[in-house]
């Protein structure tokens, strides 16, 4: 067993980015605008190091993710790895370059959750928002391939406002798929999805139509689907507990080793980050200077810690902050007492009204625009 430490709290869980590639091209992506080089990616040994480490610190869970993790060729073999640790193991996935074959060998090698993605219940919905033809009547049947390989599927139903109001026929997909869960996923605009902002962000109504459709859902499904709905920041009053606080449950391993205390803290530039190739992980969780930045409430503003939630939100998203307040360290915006958060909402719906149809498709190397 790890032991605890007083002063900081250990992961519950890694976010293991085993690769950046991935053949879809999704216009609200979360990873970074400078994706990691497919060349310097962690070896299948050093992953397999990685896992170690993060079991010795006391993560129970990892999710294997990326870009597409089902792109590396020894994705079996790290869940495998990871399993034998007994860690709890997730796959995050498109799900496109799934088969039943590498379905079987995942499963066969201790995999317990997939959890896919869906852009639409309209395949010229999923072929816009995620830049890659035919992807819905693949994923249809790798949901079938999971099921059939006895594993629990999660459907993560991502919404823009081209897909809003078709939640209700997300949500029926998703059970006719026979998945157990089912998240109503507002884009988060981090990466390629805060560069597409003005092309993906839904309004105030569609959000306000959306509510009820899904209430609606959770009440008739319930017992068979678990629906989770959480209402977007750029709607909100009150910021979520991004990460479960910074620091305090979560961490973040790249491609090429970069261990983050979220899948965006790169965009803050000032952040010190440090690699598994330079320093054990268990001294950068608890003396990184990125960990150490925004971890408890002594980087907060006044109006944070004094607040009664500070330990309910943690102060919000830094991420957000800087990229809506220009200051990592600031209130975050989704707080209504944020002096930005009434800019933040005009934003949001001034972009819903105008329309913007030009998406920059994520891809390695210069950005391209297109319009759809
Ligand atoms: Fe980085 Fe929220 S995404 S703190």
């Amino acid at each position: 067993m790890p032991e605890a430490t007083a002063a900081v709290d250990l992961p519950v869980a890694m976010l293991a980015e085993l690769t950046h590639r991935c053949p879809m091209r999704c216009a609200y992506c979360s990873n970074p605008l400078a994706l990691d080089d497919p060349q310097a990616e962690l070896t299948t040994a050093e992953w397999k190091d990685v896992l170690e480490q993060a079991a010795a610190l006391g993560v129970m869970q990892v999710h294997f993710s990326g870009g597409e993790p089902t792109a590396r060729q020894d994705l079996a073999e790290l869940v495998a790895h990871a399993a034998g640790l007994g860690l709890y193991t997730n796959l995050i996935t498109s799900g496109v370059l799934l088969d039943a074959g590498k379905v079987r060998a995942l499963a066969a090698a201790g995999l317990e959750h997939v959890q896919l993605a869906f852009q639409d219940s309209d395949a010229a919905g999923v072929d816009v928002v995620g830049g890659w033809s035919g992807a819905l009547a693949k994923k249809r049947a790798v949901a079938g391939l999971v099921k059939e390989a006895g594993l629990a599927l999660t459907a993560n139903l991502v919404i823009t406002r081209h897909n809003a109001a078709r939640v209700g026929a997300m949500l029926d997909m998703a059970l006719d798929l026979g998945c157990e869960r089912a998240e109503v996923a507002n884009v988060q605009y981090y990466g390629w999805g805060l560069l597409n902002r003005a092309a993906l962000m839904p309004s105030k109504a569609q959000l306000a139509a959306m509510t009820p459709v899904v209430r609606e859902r959770q009440e008739r499904y319930r017992g068979r689907m678990v629906i989770d709905y959480v209402i977007p920041d750029y709607h909100a009053r009150r910021p979520k507990a991004c990460m479960g606080g910074w620091a305090r449950r979560f961490l973040n391993v790249t491609p090429t080793g970069k261990v983050l205390p979220c899948h965006a803290a790169e965009t803050i530039p000032h952040l010190p980050v440090e690699t598994v190739r330079q320093r054990p992980l268990r001294d950068i969780w608890l003396h990184g200077a990125a960990f150490e930045a925004y971890r408890g409430e002594a980087w907060m503003p006044a109006g944070c810690r004094s607040c009664d939630r500070k330990e309910i939100d943690w102060g919000g998203c830094r991420c957000q902050a800087l990229a809506l307040a220009g200051d990592a360290a600031a209130m975050d915006p989704a707080c209504e007492l944020s002096p930005h958060h009434a800019a933040m909402a005009e934003t949001a719906e001034q972009e819903a009204q105008a329309g913007g149809t030009r998406f920059v498709y994520r891809a390695f190397g210069p950005h391209k625009h297109s319009t759809f």
